[in-house]
């Protein structure tokens, strides 16, 4: 038998759910689908009449949410309603590191998966396919299990029947819709024939059948972790290699262009920089060492702890870096911040470098100036907050909001650009040159900047993975 997918209700409205819901609606017009979340001003934020408010900022999401919201994509907060009228659901809240109890800083907290679980199986009707999108640890469809089965003891059982699939999401964020259109393959893991085919037959109306593999539960879930840690582990490969370039007299940048030519290889993800930062590649690393310490598997769990040591100390020695060539200290001067959020072409802050790196600066005295084009400063206050050590010592600095390039670079001492966005590979060196106090330096932790140019106005570079 065929179940036909008419109504879709998805749990979690963020950086994920939102996108993705837009992106099946889009392809999709039969298909009713119902966005939820427990959030109410990031729903009103999703149904706001203005584009430019919506809660994510994705290049083309806004062009697909004027076509479709109000028509077959709808937000709202009604959870109970959109459970029970669904045929399909997809969870798709937060699976943030524990941050406390047992496997704290290491374990995916699943109280929003649990509590999402309990929700349906409340409230279900009938026949419903539950689809992990959120990332999880392998083995939790298990779990979800237990809790959708407890739904037929006691009263009004109502009939309820589920089928639960994994099919983990790899968008990454500033290339989430071309990625959700044009996505390398779809992973559907799951037991039940009949619930695999009605999720492919959602995806075959806009992606090409050889793109969409089906597998065991466990694989699936699984994969997505390890798809996640081979990135990083690119990522601190390449920046430990810049630290060695440095030293040396090698261009990080020529080594990659020639080890990324080798097939075997392949360029991709060997861009070096401050670090990986979003909200996906620490917290999966830290849950894969978690699960393979839980199976006693010493060896592999501090192989992938070495990719978030290496991380954490690329972030750390650029604030060393900016503090030794400033003379070793920077207590009063005045340092511009291009870019806070962990990669351009987003407003997401979530594990940004920039956090640490201002951080550090800060307590070393610095006067920062910190613009990003699309970071607000109520989310730049949300995320400085968590991490500064309340300190009333004069020793500490200070921090403040710029609203452009040349605001951030006013009497500055230096400017630290740690977000590839655009703007700043355009930057006029001879306007900023005249702002900026002498002698004047430009850290530059993404390769971006146009470095003769600057330099022909008196500035000191440091790139990074450069040596001399
Ligand atoms: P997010 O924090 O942006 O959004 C999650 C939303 O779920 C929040 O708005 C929250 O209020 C809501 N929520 C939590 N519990 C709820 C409940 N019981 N009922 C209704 N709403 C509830 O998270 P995100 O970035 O969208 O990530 C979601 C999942 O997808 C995570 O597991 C993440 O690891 C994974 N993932 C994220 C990305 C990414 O680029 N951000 C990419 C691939 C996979
Ligand atoms: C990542 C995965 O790419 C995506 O498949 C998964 O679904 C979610 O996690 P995301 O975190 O959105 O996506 O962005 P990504 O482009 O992977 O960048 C992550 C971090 O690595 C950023 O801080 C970025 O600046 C950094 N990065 C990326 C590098 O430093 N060098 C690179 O070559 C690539």
């Amino acid at each position: 038998m065929n179940k036909e997918i008419k109504k879709i209700c998805c749990i979690g409205a963020g950086y994920v759910g939102g996108p993705t819901m837009a992106v099946i609606a889009d392809k999709c017009h039969e298909i009713i689908i119902n966005v939820v979340d427990i959030n109410e001003s990031r729903i009103s934020d999703w149904n706001n009449e203005d584009l430019s408010k919506l809660p994510v900022f994705e290049p083309g999401l806004k062009e697909i949410i004027k076509r479709r919201r109000g028509v077959n994509l709808f937000f709202s907060t009604e959870v109970e309603k959109n459970i029970a009228s669904a045929d399909m659901i997809f969870i798709s809240v937060n699976t943030p590191i524990k941050q406390s109890g047992v496997g704290a800083g290491k374990a995916s907290n699943l109280k929003w998966i649990e509590s999402s679980a309990r929700q349906i199986s409340k409230f279900a009707e009938g026949f419903t396919i539950v689809v992990e999108k959120s990332t999880l640890p392998v083995k939790t469809a298990n779990t979800i299990k237990k809790i959708l089965e407890a739904s037929n003891y006691g009263e009004n059982t109502n009939n309820k029947k589920f089928k639960i699939l994994s099919n983990p999401e790899f968008l990454s964020e500033g290339n989430a819709i071309n990625d959700l259109e044009n996505p390398d393959r779809i992973l559907i893991g799951g037991e039940d024939e009949e619930s695999i085919k009605a999720l492919k037959e959602i995806y075959l109306n806009w992606i090409d059948d050889r793109k969409i593999i089906t597998t065991n539960l466990w694989s699936s879930e699984l994969s997505k972790l390890t798809a996640n840690a081979f990135l990083a582990q690119r990522i601190s490969s390449i920046n430990s290699i810049s630290a060695l370039c440095e030293k040396t007299g090698a261009d990080v940048q020529e080594v990659g262009l020639a080890v990324g030519m080798d097939s075997r290889i392949g360029d991709k993800f060997l861009k070096v920089g401050p670090g990986f930062g979003g909200s996906c590649f620490k917290k999966d690393l830290l849950n894969l060492v978690y699960i393979c310490d839980y199976y006693g598997l010493k060896e592999v769990s501090r192989y992938w702890q070495k990719v978030i040591d290496i991380n954490n100390w690329q972030r750390g020695r650029i604030s060393g870096i900016v503090v030794e060539k400033l003379f070793g200290t920077i207590s009063g001067k005045r340092i511009g911040i291009l870019g806070f959020s962990f990669k351009a072409n987003t407003n997401d802050t979530r594990e940004s470098p920039a956090i640490e790196i201002c951080k550090d600066l800060i307590e070393e005295g610095g006067e920062l100036q910190i613009y990003d084009p699309k970071v607000s400063l109520i989310n730049m206050e949300n995320e400085l907050n968590k991490v500064l050590i309340k300190n009333t010592s004069n020793e500490i600095g200070s921090w403040q909001y710029s609203n452009s390039i040349e605001d951030a670079a006013k009497n500055a001492d230096a400017l630290i650009v740690l977000t590839e966005w655009e703007e700043f590979k355009k930057i006029d060196w001879m306007i900023i040159s005249k702002l900026m106090r002498s002698p004047s330096w430009v850290f530059d932790t993404r390769l971006i900047t146009d470095i003769e140019e600057a330099s022909k106005f008196g500035i000191n570079i440091w790139k990074i993975g450069r040596g001399f």
